[in-house]
């Protein structure tokens, strides 16, 4: 059960939770960036079908989560797989089990896309996210990020 006792539901993002899913984001983020969701979901409108999935976490008719996947196909060299690119869920409405069946639903949709494999990148200090990702059963992957500075 989520806050006030409602219980918690998982569906597909719609057009009008978008302005909660900008506030879930500037509060765990600390920076609103409204242009960037709203182009999000307009590509995700599109591309729906082929490969992307936003799911939001609702207790009552209150947004308390969300989550975006997407199916991409050997980049890296690898054989299509699913990504986690963003997990949210509300301060209020956390421990109670959102994030798992937000991640089950996203994961059920990759396999309806074929797809045997899920993986994510996360802060290396971000431990609230990395103890997430290991009580669900991800493991360190056999990829290793790069990256290097392009400004002096
Ligand atoms: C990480 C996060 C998504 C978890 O959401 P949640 O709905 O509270 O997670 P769940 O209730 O499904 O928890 C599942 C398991 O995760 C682990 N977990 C979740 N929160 C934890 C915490 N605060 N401390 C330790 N383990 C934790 C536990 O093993 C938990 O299982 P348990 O309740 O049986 O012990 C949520 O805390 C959050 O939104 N954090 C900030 C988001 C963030 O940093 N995102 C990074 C950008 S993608």
């Amino acid at each position: 059960m989520a806050p006030q006792g409602a219980p918690l539901s998982i569906r597909a993002v719609r057009g009008e939770d978008m302005k909660a899913v900008i506030e879930l984001d500037a509060l765990v983020t600390g920076i609103k960036k409204r242009e960037y969701w709203n182009s999000l979901y307009q590509r995700h409108e599109k591309t729906a079908v082929s490969g992307q999935h936003f799911l939001v976490a609702t207790a009552g008719t209150k947004v308390v989560g969300f989550v975006i996947g997407e199916v991409r196909d050997w980049e890296f060299g690898s054989p299509p797989c699913g990504w986690v690119l963003a997990i949210d869920v509300r301060p209020e409405a956390r421990l109670l089990g959102a994030a798992t069946q937000l991640l089950q639903a996203l994961c059920q949709g990759f396999r309806r896309a074929r797809v045997t494999k899920v993986r994510t990148l996360l802060a290396r200090e971000n431990t609230l996210i990395l103890s997430f990702f290991r009580s669900q059963g991800m493991m360190i992957s056999p990829f290793i990020p790069l990256e290097m500075d392009l400004m002096p």
